[in-house]
Order: C-alpha cells, then structure tokens, then sequence
C-alpha cells in the first residue's frame, strides 16, 4: 500500500507506544502529525529525531490535550488547513491509576481516567468525524487495552475505561461503516519500555510476566505494525474489531 499522500494522526505522541506508532508511520512514508499535551521542546525534538532516523520530511506537530475539546477543534482545524483530510487517526493518548476503589481513595483519580481515556478518545474523533465521513473513507484505530477485556484488580477505573474504548469501537464500526470509514482498536498486553509498565513494581511485573504464553513483553513496534495493519488497506474488510496483542496472555 502507497502511504505516502496518507495523513496520519497520532494522539500522545509524546512517549512510549505513541512515539514509536509515530515513528512507523513516518517510516511507511505518510504525512504524520504528533498530538501532544505537555511539552513543545519535547514533541519538536522527537519530530526531529524521526525526520531524521525515517528520512521522512511530512513529520509535523499540534498542541493537543485531548480532554479539552476547545483545544481538539483547533488543533484538528490546523491539521485540516495544513492537509485538507486526515486518512488515519490513532486515538492513543491514555493515563492509568492504581488504587482500590474504596473511600480512603479519592474519585478524582478515577473521573480523570475516564475523560482522558474515554471522552479524550470520543472528543478527538468527534473532531474528526464529519471530514471523513464526508470523504467517504479513513480509518480510526483505538489503542484500547487488554485490561479492558479480563478486567485487573487495582486498575479498575483503567478496565472500565478501556472496556468503554472497546464498546465505543464496535458501535462506531456499525455506525461509520455506510460511510467507508473503518473504526477498530489494538489491546496491547504488556509492552516494554513503556510509561504504563515502567510504573508497575517489580514483583508485581515478574508474576505478570509468568502468565504470558511467550514469556516476554511486547515491543511498542509489534504495536505499531498491528495498527498500520488495521488502518491498511489489508484490513479493508475490518471494522468494529478489537486485536489483542499480548503474547498469548489472554
Ligand atoms: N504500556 C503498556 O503496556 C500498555 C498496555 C495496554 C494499553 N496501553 C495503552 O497504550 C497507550 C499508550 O501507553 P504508554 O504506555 O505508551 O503510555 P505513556 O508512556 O504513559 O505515555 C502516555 C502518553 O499519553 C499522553 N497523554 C496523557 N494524557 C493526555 C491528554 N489528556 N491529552 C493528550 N495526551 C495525553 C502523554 O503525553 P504527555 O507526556 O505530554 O503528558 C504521553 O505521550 C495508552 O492508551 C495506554 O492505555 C499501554
């Protein structure tokens, strides 16, 4: 497939999975714009770097937290300006908390999880939705999370609001399907390198990574190529989907 006249954005681009599905797309050739929520001098170095290392010059930014919607419109209008369509979004910004739902802990931990993880996701494509559909084609990948399908203990707020994304996938799959707009989503495991698995302790991680069938964590590579896969044109029969991959954890 020719990615090189596709726009490509990727929300939390700053780090970890989002860089690396930044990086891949940038590889693949397309125009690719990094959403950011916190740092200019960060989102412009890592731009650099992946013009760089991909040879790719289409590699630009937007100031986009995605839990403010008046800084959503913006930022999708700039890209619209900039590249008149946007062919692929990847709704990858998230955040997690660990904590037992019980009175000692308070509820603000678990409202912000679910408006940056479930609202950030529905604001972006709200965004972004009536410029596709009128363009009769794009795909949307949610990176959603294998907690979001068995459920994790102290992460209950995290499960729920991915088990939300991947709710919110299949309906939109049906819903944008008339119009040639494909919505899917990826539940990564545990990926290595990563913010999320970074803040898990090691105890903790050494038992996780007993139940995985391939006895390793993933890469935010393996990731990225499972995204480009379903917003490619080899996934065009694809849509409401949920691809899980975890190494064989589930
Ligand atoms: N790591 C894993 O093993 C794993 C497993 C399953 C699912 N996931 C999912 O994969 C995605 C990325 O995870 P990660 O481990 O790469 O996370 P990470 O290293 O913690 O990075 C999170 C990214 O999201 C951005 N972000 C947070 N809140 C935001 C907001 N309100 N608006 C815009 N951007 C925001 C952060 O931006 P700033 O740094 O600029 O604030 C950062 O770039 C998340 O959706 C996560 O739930 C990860």
């Amino acid at each position: 497939m020719d990615w090189t006249e596709k726009v490509v954005v990727v929300t939390g681009a700053s780090k970890s999975i989002g860089k690396s599905i930044s990086a891949h797309f940038a590889d693949l050739g397309s125009k690719v714009v990094l959403g950011y929520r916190s740092s200019r001098d960060e989102i412009e170095q890592i731009v650099q770097e992946i013009k760089e290392t991909t040879g790719n010059s289409h590699v630009t930014f937007e100031k986009l937290d995605v839990t403010d919607r008046e800084i959503v419109k913006d930022a999708f209008q700039n890209i619209l300006d900039r590249h008149g369509k946007v062919d692929v979004l990847v709704n990858n910004a998230g955040i997690s908390y660990g904590g037992a739902l019980i009175p000692s802990n308070p509820l603000e931990k678990w409202e912000e999880i679910v408006d940056t993880n479930i609202m950030g996701t529905i604001n972006c494509i709200h965004a972004v939705s009536l410029p596709m559909l009128m363009q009769q084609s794009g795909s949307i990948v949610n990176i959603a999370s294998l907690s979001g399908l068995i459920g994790v203990e102290r992460l209950s707020a995290y499960s729920a609001s991915k088990a939300g994304v991947i709710g919110l996938t299949r309906s939109l799959g049906k819903e944008y399907a008339p119009f040639n707009v494909r919505v899917n989503a990826v539940a990564p495991g545990y990926i290595e390198d990563t913010g999320m698995v970074d803040r898990i302790p090691e105890n903790q991680m050494s038992e996780f990574k007993k139940k995985i069938a391939m006895k390793r964590l993933g890469s935010a590579k393996e990731v990225a190529e499972t995204v480009s896969f379903l917003a490619s044109e080899k996934a065009g029969y694809i849509t409401g989907q949920t691809l899980v991959v975890d190494g064989g954890l589930m």
